[in-house]
This record gives structure tokens, sequence and C-alpha cells, in this order.
């Protein structure tokens, strides 16, 4: 190793979204491997809202593998980071890096250390997934610098290893996690059906919704499911491989109303199915409920869907909007029906791509208050209002796969001492 006693520190940085499935996953064949019981699809979210930025470097005084998130150290111990690290590392190559003039050969990656550090741009505490874009970000910046040679659909079949979500965030748009029929998970990667530019007509508006229970790991969840669910045979082998030919050719053709009418339809039968697991699972709440009725009756009301709902393991709704009149229109009848908290700044409580409030009409509190109720509920008695059931709402959209960033402004690692900045 050239260099070899030098405190050299070389780096690399990525970011990577996060993504919301529209046909879910839920149930592994094999637990190790991570290896699903269903294909699933979904959408990338735009980075730029909700995102996993993550910084590794190698250097000869490293000693051990070390990892902090969010800036607290945390254990790399784990059974999926240390398959991820290890997949990774068997694929390394000779790096040259003549800047630096530092030499690393396949071989002598087996014995350097790695130090991690991982960000997320939104809240870990609202319960959004953020081990899909965790684990995609790992993989991808170790890869970039240990030299791996491997396509997308290898990597993506690595960070699978680390959460099964997470392989779908190896492309941005529309990607399907194809099951895959070999033992050993080869066949099981992300492939992209159409990038971020190829529908980006449709705006999506999560809707954070406050929770004070301990929710079920998905991990837990759907091992449990497995083992006592009925339905979920029959989601797996009857209902999910027409839906996923479905939703292919509902993306390939922008058809809204069959998109919205799969993706609504998934996530109730992915709910129901977690109610048909022995203790049930509950992630919906009370709000995720009304938000449901929201959407239902203003989509029957149309005549036409103008709005897909989908919730993963938490209350949180992901509402996806055919365009942005419809999400202006959203998000009126979401701030009708759960206003902020009188104290609460509508400039925190609507973030993201704040121009959806402006085409929305909403500037302020005093905007909030004077919404009419939407037409499909004028001449019935409005439900009460629901102050504090929201924490808040993030406007974004379909965005870009993994990036590598090159400026070291934005390194989460300190260049010359690998430590935490
Ligand atoms: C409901 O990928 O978090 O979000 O593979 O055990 O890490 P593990 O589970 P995870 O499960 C995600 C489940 C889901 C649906 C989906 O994203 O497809």
């Amino acid at each position: 190793m050239a260099g070899e006693m030098q405190k050299w520190v070389l780096m690399a940085t990525a970011q990577t979204p996060t993504n919301i499935a529209v046909i879910k996953y839920w149930g592994k064949r094999n637990e190790d491997l991570i290896l699903a019981i269903n294909d699933s699809i979904s959408v990338t979210l735009d980075p730029a809202h909700l995102c996993t930025t993550t910084t590794v470097a190698v250097s000869p005084t490293f000693d051990q593998d070390r990892m902090w998130l969010n800036g607290k150290e945390i254990s790399l111990l784990g059974g999926r980071y240390q398959n991820c690290l290890r997949e990774i590392r068997s694929r390394a190559t000779d790096l040259e890096d003549e800047k630096q003039g530092i030499k690393i050969t396949k071989k002598e990656w087996e014995k350097l250390h790695v130090h991690i550090a991982s960000h997320n741009n939104f809240p870990t505490a609202a319960g959004l997934a953020s081990s899909a874009a965790g684990f995609a970000c790992l993989v991808f910046s170790l890869a970039k610098l240990m030299n791996v040679k491997e396509d997308q659909g290898a990597l993506s079949a690595i960070a699978r290893q680390g959460s099964g979500s997470a392989c779908r965030s190896l492309y941005g748009g529309f990607v399907k996690w194809v099951m895959g029929k070999e033992e050993n998970g080869s066949d099981s990667i992300a492939v992209q059906l159409a990038d971020e530019k190829h529908w980006d007509d449709l705006v999506i508006v999560i809707a954070v919704v406050s929770s004070c229970q301990k929710e079920t790991s998905s991990t837990s969840g759907m091992r449990d499911t497995v083992e006592t669910s009925m339905l979920i045979q029959h989601r797996a082998k009857e209902v999910v491989p027409k839906r996923i030919v479905q939703m292919e050719d509902a993306i390939k053709k922008h058809d809204f109303a069959a998109f919205a009418n799969l993706t609504c339809a998934d996530s109730n039968q992915f709910h129901a199915v977690c109610l048909d697991t022995y203790p049930p699972i509950f992630y919906m709440n009370d709000t995720s409920h009304k938000i449901i009725s929201c959407v239902e009756k203003w989509n029957r009301s149309a005549g036409t869907p103008q709005v897909a709902y989908t919730f993963d393991a938490g209350p949180n709704a992901v509402l996806i909007a055919r365009n942005r009149k419809t999400a202006a229109e959203l998000l009126q009848r979401l701030l009708f029906h759960f206003p902020p908290n009188s104290d609460t700044d509508l400039n925190s409580y609507v973030i993201g791509d704040k121009s959806i409030l402006q085409d929305a009409g909403v500037q302020d509190m005093k905007d909030v208050e004077a919404l009419p109720p939407p037409p499909e509920i004028k001449d019935k008695v409005p439900a009460p209002k629901c102050k504090g059931d929201v924490s808040y709402f993030i406007c974004t959209r379909p965005g870009r796969g993994p990036v590598l960033l090159s400026d070291e402004c934005q390194a989460l690692l300190n260049p010359s001492t690998g430590l935490p900045k």
C-alpha cells in the first residue's frame, strides 16, 4: 500500500432517496437474505425533501469499523450491517487515487476499516421509512469508495440484505423489486420501470400523523403475518401478481385512475392482512382513517380518482395527487379538516415544496380559518375539525435515484481525522 503508515483518509459521500411502495412488500421467504414472497412497486420520493446523506471513509489509522447516525454513534454488530459490509468488501477492486498518492489493492480492502456517518434530512421521529434510504446510501457510497464495478441491480441486491425496501431506493422514478426465484437471492433485485421525468405531473403530500403508540417493526410484523395469517398466502400468490402487471401498465400509460385504484386497494389489503395476523397489528389510527374517508368522499363525488392514498407500517398517510391543481385542492381539504394548533406557524406545518401552498391560496392562519368546507361535504354536517392530529405535511414529488456528492463541504466526516465534523 503506497503511503503506508501515513495518515491519509479517503472518502466518498452520497445522497439517496426514500421510496413509498404502491404495491407493498410484506412477508419474507428467507429472513437472512431478505427475500420477499411477492414483487413490489414503489415511487421514489424527491431527495430534496426526504433523503439520507452518507459519508464513508477509509484510512490505515482506523482500528475498527464505526458508524454515526444523525450524529450519534451506533453499533455495526447487527447482522444486516455486517452482511452489507461483507458483500461490498468482497467486491472491492484495486484503486488508485493519484491526487493523494494512494493505492489500495483488492486484498488490502479486506483488512482496512471504514468509518460511516449518515444523516436524514427529515425528522427520524416522524416514522418515515428511513431504513430504505439509509441502507441504499450505505451500499451506494461504500461501492464508490471501494471501486466496486457491479451494476446498480447487483448493488440493489446488497442493499436488500440491509432492509428489503432499501433495494428500491437505488433508482429514481418508478421501481419494481423482482422477488426472484434463486435460493441465493441473486435474482432478487430492483429494476427501474420509468424514471422520475416519465410522470412528473404527480404531486405527493405526506401527512405526518401524531401518534404516541409504539409501533410493531416491519421486520417482526411481517414475520408474525407469514406465520399466522391465511390471507397473506392468497395475497402473495393470487392478488399481487395480477396487480403488478396492472400497475406496470398504469404507470406506462399515465393512467391515474388505474394507478390510484390499485394503490389504495393494495394499501387497504396490506392493512387487512395485518389485521388477519395473530396477534393483530394496527398500524393506522383514527386520523389515518379520517384521511382515507376524506379522500374517498372526494374521489367518489368527482366520479374519477383525484388522489391515491397509501400507508406503510405506521399511521402516516402518503397521498399522491394526479397533478398540481389537484394537489392544491387536496391541501385545502387537509388544512380544512386538520388545521394546525393556533400556536403553530403555517410555514413549519407545511414543509417541502411550498409552492403547493401558494397554489392553494393559503398564506397564513387567517386563510386556513377561512377555508370553506369541500363541496362534497357542503350539505352534510361537517365533521369536527381535528386540530393537532397531524404533526405536519410534507409536499414533494417523484424524485431521482442516488447521486455522489463531490463537494467536500457536504461530507459528514472530517477529511483529516475521518471523524464526524
Ligand atoms: C410496509 O423493508 O422495512 O413499508 O426488510 O424487514 O427491513 P425489512 O422490512 P422493510 O419493510 C417495508 C414494508 C412496507 C412496504 C414496502 O415498503 O414495500
